[in-house]
């Protein structure tokens, strides 16, 4: 059995014929080819997954896609401003806040939550927004300092220098 439906994905309504016990996750890599969105632990533990759904934070592999149905979902693809870094992807950067990347994705957007709702985090406000998102690299030292920067919100750095 399949289901048919539009999900709209970063602005964009992609038309799908799924399995609808598919999971956002393996939609979004497998069906629509969005690759930045991670796969970790597939069990709602990791946040490597994480997307935006109507602005809020969830992880896309415990969610079916179907559910998503009438929604607006925004990926790691979403996020970046026109050909720039957005704010907070450069701030990652320059700050040191990126090593294997692997858990980046998902930890962006978890900030990109954070920030719109509060646009001046504290350190501990910042390390409970990012509470749902392990990473195995830095230690999360990096990451909280980099996103604690004054002005986090250095927007115009050229997409091309990396992300
Ligand atoms: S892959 Fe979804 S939370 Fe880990
Ligand atoms: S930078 Fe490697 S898992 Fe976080």
């Amino acid at each position: 059995m399949t289901r048919t439906f539009d999900l709209e994905v970063n602005g964009v309504a992609y038309p799908l014929t799924i399995d609808p016990g598919r999971s956002l996750l393996s939609v979004l890599r497998g069906e629509i080819g969005l690759t930045g969105t991670k796969e970790g632990c597939d069990d709602c533990e990791c946040g490597a997954c994480m997307v935006l759904i109507d602005g809020q934070p969830v992880n896309s592999c415990s969610l079916l896609a179907a559910q998503a149905e009438g929604r607006s979902v925004t990926t790691i693809e979403g996020i970046i401003d026109g050909d720039r870094l957005s704010e907070i992807q450069a701030g990652l950067l320059d700050e040191g806040g990126v090593q294997c990347g692997f858990c980046t994705p998902g930890m962006i957007i978890s900030a990109t939550a954070l920030f719109a709702r509060n646009p001046d985090p504290t350190p501990d406000e910042i390390r409970v927004g990012l509470s749902g998102n392990l990473c195995r690299c830095t230690g999360y030292g990096r990451i909280i300092e980099a996103l604690a920067v004054d002005g986090v919100g250095r927007a115009d750095r050229p997409a091309e220098s990396g992300s």
